[in-house]
């Protein structure tokens, strides 16, 4: 449930009208609801809370500092792939010791500041990945503490692209190799095993393959115990879907209660679960205007100020979102429509077919914006990136300025 309703006959963020919002910042603009994304937390927190765990908050779904502040404020952990997220999450006054670190291609300098921040783990997917952070906590003095990512083989049944757990993905170690990598990282004189952890993919709406992924690497677990490696938490990674359009993914309460049931009896270790898509996606919207109505010979379109560059879901995979009025006219009837941007390609869409009473200058919200959204914006066609907004109940917080032309070439340098 999210905190975007319809009140008075136009849409409201929170306790604020979305087109009052559109009005004085203008369009295109990202709009963010605190108590949505709080809500989602704390749906992920509460159904683990009987079990030792932490919610480690997926930052590539949105990064933005005030999205940021909100969940350190409620005591979140923090999955990270980068130095830049960890900079980000720090800035926002997230607690390092409550990081995991994730990603296949993590530098050296990574590696060495992020030992320096005390974070919680590095979930490693290479034996040279061990080699590096072994020698750089060695050239440090420390011990790094690690978690192996092992690709558990199963169909997360998701889109290609975001589909992370089959043999065939660059993710993760083998579960047949695991073993053999488990004793050399235990081998190492600068790494602390400290866990195990995986990721099947991503927008995922059934609960079976995450129960199938747990219970392959709970096996592992056991192994390595007979092998006298003890490990001390398990990272079950994110991948819960959201209702886009008629998807039904079971709620963050039945998917993290049965993560939680399958720990029955293994107390001693901590669940760390990594939404974001969850908590994100659905506490935000993309709010953008109608320019033009132009009927084609096949198509009606409806040209709109927000494009491919600001909301690449639909142009990279397809995705769709729903594209809901800000402000329900009913002196018109509703046709067909193709949303698309500015953007000189025909992939610049946000939705096809979709049935709209609209004229020019009316607003539209893309729902479902909040995750996946503005962190994948660019600039193509040299279009500056919309600004971003926290609602929280009655107050508008601008927590991203729109980009202004000269950030467009800041740091380029002309020939003279
Ligand atoms: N943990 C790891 C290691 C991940 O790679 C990801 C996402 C997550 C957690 C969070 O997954 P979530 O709960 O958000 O599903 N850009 C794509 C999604 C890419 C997801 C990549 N990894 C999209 O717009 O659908």
């Amino acid at each position: 449930m999210d905190f975007f309703t319809y009140k008075d006959a136009q849409l409201f963020a929170e306790d604020v009208a979305v087109a009052d919002i559109a009005k004085a910042h203008g369009t295109p603009v990202y709009i963010y609801s605190r108590a949505t994304i709080e809500r989602h937390w704390h749906a992920f927190n509460n159904a683990v809370a009987k079990h030792d765990h932490l919610i480690c908050y997926a930052v590539k779904a949105n990064s933005n500092l005030g999205v940021l502040s909100v969940l350190a404020k409620l005591g979140s952990g923090f999955d990270i792939v980068s130095k830049g997220e960890l900079c980000r999450v720090i800035e926002a006054g997230g607690d390092p010791t409550k990081v995991v670190f994730s990603g296949v291609g993590k530098t050296s300098d990574e590696i060495r500041f992020a030992l320096q921040q005390n974070i919680m783990c590095f979930n490693v997917e290479s034996d040279a990945e061990l080699d590096r952070i072994n020698k750089v906590a060695g050239e440090i003095d420390v011990k790094a503490p690690i978690s192996i990512r092992i690709n558990p083989d199963v169909d997360a049944k998701t889109h290609p692209y975001i589909s992370t757990g089959l043999k065939a993905n660059k993710f993760g170690i083998a579960r047949d190799d695991a073993l053999r990598v488990y004793k050399r990282a235990a081998a190492m004189p600068h790494l602390d095993v400290k866990g195990m952890d995986c990721h099947i993919g991503s927008q995922l709406t059934d609960i079976t393959p995450f129960v199938d992924a747990l219970e392959r690497l709970l096996i592992l677990i056991d192994e390595l115990a007979e092998h006298d490696i003890h490990i001390s938490h398990l990272d079950v990674g994110g991948g819960l879907g959201v209702p886009y359009n008629d998807e039904t993914p079971p709620h963050p309460n039945e998917y993290a209660a049965a993560m939680a049931a399958k720990m029955h009896g293994r107390e001693h270790l901590k669940l760390i679960l990594e939404p974001g898509r969850a908590i994100a996606a659905n506490a935000g919207i993309l709010v953008t205007e109608v320019e033009f109505l132009k009927q084609g010979e096949e198509k009606n379109f409806a040209i709109v100020d927000a494009a491919m560059n600001d909301l690449i879901r639909p142009a990279l995979y397809s995705a769709w979102q729903a594209i809901i009025p800000v402000q329900p006219r009913l002196d018109i009837a509703a046709q067909k429509y193709d949303v698309v941007g500015p953007v000189c390609e025909t992939g610049d869409f946000l939705g096809k077919d979709r049935d709209l009473a609209i004229v020019p200058g009316d607003y539209l919200a893309v729902r479902s914006a909040g995750a996946y959204g503005f962190v994948m914006a660019s600039n193509y066609n040299s279009r500056c990136r919309p600004p971003e907004i926290m609602i929280d109940k009655t107050e508008t917080i601008v927590v991203r300025e729109r980009e202004k032309l000269k950030d467009l070439w800041k740091g380029e340098h002309k020939i003279t």
